[in-house]
């Protein structure tokens, strides 16, 4: 800033602290005015002085993930790698994998686990017995993570088995004392750009819990790498460069390398828009803190009705306040109790109330060290988020407005929150999705709020 845009920047912020003091007759003085004309105008400066700065303190708390090309590494392996496989997973896959290792100059041995294999105890025991052959391996490659089945016996309604599978090996390493540097790979977890294919949610999930695994077992975690659809040469040279490298959240792209970074959003950028639908929105986990909080704004936005939705609808702790308080700030709204895991419910409830716009703020969260978390409380902490966000994009596919809240621990792993980091990452991975389908979506992964909701 050279000197004459220093003075306007001062000469500007006395005018806009004069403004802020609400005192016409000073803010008469500076402009040279006679008080009585500036007072009609006052109120309104005010109000736009204040949104304009809470709008820029809200904008330099935003970051999004960007990926940066990096040094692909020099691919140098070494010893035994335990290469571990599921049924679902393509053998054309595992080939090309064991190929890149063995190019590497690693020795793989491969496993590849059955159905009944998936439990965490059954899968200890083979572990074991595979590195009592040889006395230990170098590192881990997970591709149980490339196994997008569901249904599968044994594990639960809503948990694909790549996810399952991925959370059984972090555990049954441990169990089994295997503490050498574990990777797990995806295909379609992340999208580094336009180039690149459609996110599949479902293995995003596999990075949420993989950042928490990172978070608890630094000592015997080696990184996420994310495969391209299409395998070339390069490809494996570069996954072998990953495995000996340092970074540990990578997607190979036959482009080349790129690494996940953290990045503030540049100011101006993805400025606000207006939700101009006069439409009714759904607000999911609506009578809860953050939802009754989104409620209020869209009230005051001008939304003319709200559908509000929780398992215990209007028997919710405030839950009728919360209505009669909206209908005081303009809009109507109806409370309905329902699980939006279920679909046939969440179908119904649509049916009676038509909406335009989303919000999905319903969710759970539970801590639970990764080395003792069950599947069916996995299971049960990604319901509500996944199934409920991938019943709403089924069901109101051209919602005018689709807004996730996710959370900062999908984005960068919260100790003990494996599930819930899975989830979120599920959701940001469905924002990306819908967004590469051509239709709307924003998923919000919020730090921690103060005062109130599920974190306090
Ligand atoms: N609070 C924070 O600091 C924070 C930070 C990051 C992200 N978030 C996210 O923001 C969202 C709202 O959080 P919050 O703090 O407001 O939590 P909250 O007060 O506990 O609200 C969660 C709401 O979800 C509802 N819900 C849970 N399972 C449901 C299901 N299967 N079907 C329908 N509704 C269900 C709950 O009501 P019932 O129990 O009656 O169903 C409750 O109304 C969550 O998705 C959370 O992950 C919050």
């Amino acid at each position: 800033m050279d000197a004459v845009e220093g003075v306007v920047v001062a000469e500007d912020e006395a005018f806009w602290s004069v403004v802020e003091s609400g005192e016409g007759g000073a803010l008469a003085e500076v402009l040279g005015l006679e008080a009585g004309v500036v007072e009609g105008v006052l109120p309104a400066l005010v109000d736009w002085r204040r949104s304009r700065v809470e709008r820029s303190r809200a904008a330099g708390m935003r970051y999004r993930v960007s990926w940066s090309v990096v040094d692909g590494g020099a691919g140098v392996l070494s010893g035994r790698w335990l290469v571990v496989a599921s049924e679902g997973v393509p053998g054309e896959r595992v080939e090309a994998c064991v190929g890149a290792l063995v190019r590497g100059g690693a020795e793989p041995v491969v496993v590849v686990l059955d159905d009944g294999e998936l439990d965490r105890w059954e899968l200890a025991g083979r572990l074991t017995e595979e590195d009592g052959f040889g006395g230990g391996f170098a590192g881990v490659l997970s591709l149980v993570g490339l196994d997008g089945r569901t249904g599968v016996v044994g594990v639960r309604v809503g948990v694909p088995v790549g996810v399952a599978g991925s959370l059984a090996l972090v555990q049954a390493l441990g169990d089994a004392e295997i503490g050498v540097p574990l990777w797990c790979v995806t295909s379609g977890a992340v999208s580094t750009g336009r180039a690149d294919g459609v996110v599949v949610p479902e293995q995003a999930m596999v990075w949420g819990l993989g950042r928490v695994a990172a978070l608890e077992f630094p000592q015997r975690w080696g990184g996420l790498v994310d495969l391209p659809a299409v395998w070339d040469e390069r490809v494996g040279g570069r996954l072998a460069g990953v495995l000996g490298g340092v970074e540990d959240q990578v997607a190979v792209r036959a482009s080349g390398t790129f690494a996940r970074r953290l990045a503030r959003v540049a100011a101006g950028a993805g400025r606000p828009g207006e939700f101009a639908s006069g439409g009714a929105v759904l607000v999911t986990g609506g009578t809860g803190a953050l939802g009754a909080a989104v409620a209020r704004r869209l009230a005051v936005r001008g939304v003319p009705e709200l559908v509000l939705t929780s398992r215990r609808g209007l028997g919710a702790p405030g839950a009728a306040e919360l209505v009669a308080e909206l209908a005081g700030l303009g809009a109507r709204a109806t409370v309905v109790a329902c699980d939006v895991a279920d679909r046939e419910a969440l179908a119904g409830l649509l049916g009676e109330h038509p909406v335009t716009g989303v919000v999905h703020a319903a969710g759970v969260v539970d801590t639970v060290p990764l080395v003792g978390v069950g599947l069916e409380e996995f299971a049960e902490v990604l319901r509500a988020k996944t199934l409920g966000a991938r019943y709403l994009d089924e069901l109101v596919p051209d919602a005018e407005m689709f807004v996730l809240f996710s959370s900062i621990a999908g984005v960068w792993g919260s100790g003990g929150q494996a599930a819930y980091a899975a989830a979120n990452a599920y959701l940001d991975g469905l924002a990306e999705a819908r967004r590469a389908r051509g239709l709307v979506a924003t998923s919000v992964a919020w730090g921690p709020w103060a005062d109130a909701g599920m974190l306090v």
